[in-house]
């Protein structure tokens, strides 16, 4: 079983570059079998998810030609079932854009309940709420959504809650229906944006993608189109919580800073300096941090996705911090593995007190998730010692080359597979 041990005590330094954005990849991958053209796809992460995804896809009949890692072409025009395999696409969340997909271009799509990380009870009740007001007929049957509709017929369709995969997934099924849906309610995260805008460039219509109002003229078909993802805003926050926590100074490259600003005014509340420049920031972690309180909502809002890495860095900052999260119920899991290196949290529902500490001491811990693994490493990098990180495979799910862009501005992580690679690389480092 692989895991990570870390040497803790490092300031992060240097440059890290950000690569594409995971979530707005899966959308996009997706989206990508709604035309029988070839669509050319570039700045992909090559991430589990991403990877699971494409398989998927290659599973149902679309030819998916993987240029470089970075760089996929898909043609879709050989999809003989519209019945996604269970065993691919229930290891991930976003399996659910296929029934947008498949709907949209097929009027009719089988897809598994999406499974992915443990963060709390997670419907789909308002991805189904905007697939039948479009006209489809939705079940339920043996775990799996089955979607079909004669024709898909525009609706005005208002969310009950905000919700990023619903927003995106009836937007795509919308693409391809008669007339003009409106979406009200929508969420406005950055990778709406940018499906949309690949939907766009595949001669979708659709107008208001990043307001709560989106409009959406129907078209008889897509076509193809080369597209570049925008790169990631968590891993560009991930890196900016590493920089703070260690008190480091890194230059993150690749990045929209406008999609960080929730982060940024975090991270500058807590004392530290944060430069921003045109596709870079730079984070300098100061010495001594104040305490903040967070808490969680849908775009601009403070993200979920960096709830953990900043109840971290917040851990080794003065005073009493409170984190709400209110978008996933299940989300404090890490703070029992905190725990074990010293950390200071109490959780009452929703709401997490941290009382911040000195430092964290090594431990061995285990990601309960993917964010909330990401964050345990942040821990070990700020921590005096070793800490081992167990059940990274969740942390490689939306990380790509994570301990080697961490090598990459000093910080001393090694991925090992055995005891025995794992005491070497301790004996190694001393
Ligand atoms: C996506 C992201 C995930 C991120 C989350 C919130 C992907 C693959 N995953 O997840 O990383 O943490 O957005 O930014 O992009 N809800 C309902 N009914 C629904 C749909 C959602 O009640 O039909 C609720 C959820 O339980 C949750 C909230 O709405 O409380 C937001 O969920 P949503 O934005 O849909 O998250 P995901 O698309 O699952």
């Amino acid at each position: 079983m692989e895991q990570f041990i870390i040497k803790g005590g490092t300031p992060l330094k240097g440059e890290v570059t950000i690569g594409g954005a995971k979530n707005a990849a899966l959308g996009i991958l997706a989206a990508a079998i709604m035309t029988d053209d070839t669509v050319h796809i570039d700045n992909l992460p090559d991430v589990r998810d991403i990877n699971v995804m494409l398989e998927a896809i290659s599973e149902i009949g679309a030819e998916v030609n993987r240029i470089d890692r970075h760089t996929v072409e898909i043609t879709a025009s050989g999809i003989r079932d519209v019945s996604v395999d269970d065993d691919f696409i229930r290891r991930i969340r976003a399996s659910y854009y296929f029934i947008g997909a498949l709907l949209g271009k097929y009027k009719d799509a089988k897809v598994p309940l999406p499974g992915g990380c443990n963060i709390g009870s997670r419907p789909i009740d308002q991805h189904l709420k905007g697939f039948k007001a479009l006209g489809a007929d939705v079940k339920i049957a043996r775990g799996a959504v089955v979607a079909r509709a004669e024709r898909l017929t525009a609706a005005h369709i208002y969310f009950d809650v905000v919700s990023v995969g619903a927003t995106i997934n009836v937007m795509m099924a919308a693409t391809l229906a008669e007339g003009r849906t409106i979406l009200e309610n929508a969420a406005k995260e950055p990778h709406i944006v940018d499906v949309a805008n690949f939907l766009n460039s595949m001669g979708a219509s659709i107008k208001g993608a990043g307001t709560d109002t989106i409009r959406i003229d129907g078209v008889k078909k897509l076509h193809g189109t080369e597209y570049s993802i925008i790169p990631d805003q968590i891993e560009a926050g991930t890196f900016m919580c590493m920089a703070a926590a260690t008190r480091g100074n890194l230059l993150i490259k690749n990045v929209i800073p406008k999609h960080l600003e929730s982060i940024t005014a975090k991270l500058i509340e807590m004392g530290n300096e944060v430069e921003e420049y045109d596709e870079a920031v730079r984070v300098i972690g100061a010495k001594v941090q104040r305490h903040t309180d967070i808490k969680t909502l849908p775009y601009p809002g403070f993200p979920t996705d960096m709830q953990p890495q900043m109840a971290v860095t917040l851990s080794l900052a003065e005073g009493t911090s409170m984190v709400t999260e209110s978008i996933f119920e299940n989300r404090f899991k890490y703070v029992d593995e905190l725990a074990r290196m010293g950390g200071n949290i109490k959780v009452e529902g929703n709401v997490a007190v941290i009382d911040g500490i000195e430092s964290f001491s090594g431990a061995t811990v285990s990601a309960p998730d993917l964010r909330a693994g990401a964050a345990l490493v942040i821990a070990g990098l700020a921590a005096q010692g070793f800490t081992t990180v167990d059940e990274i495979g969740y942390i490689q799910r939306g990380y790509e080359c994570f301990e080697e862009k961490i090598k990459g501005c000093g910080g001393t992580i090694e991925k090992v597979d055995s005891d025995k690679a794992a005491a070497k690389f301790k004996l190694k480092v001393g």
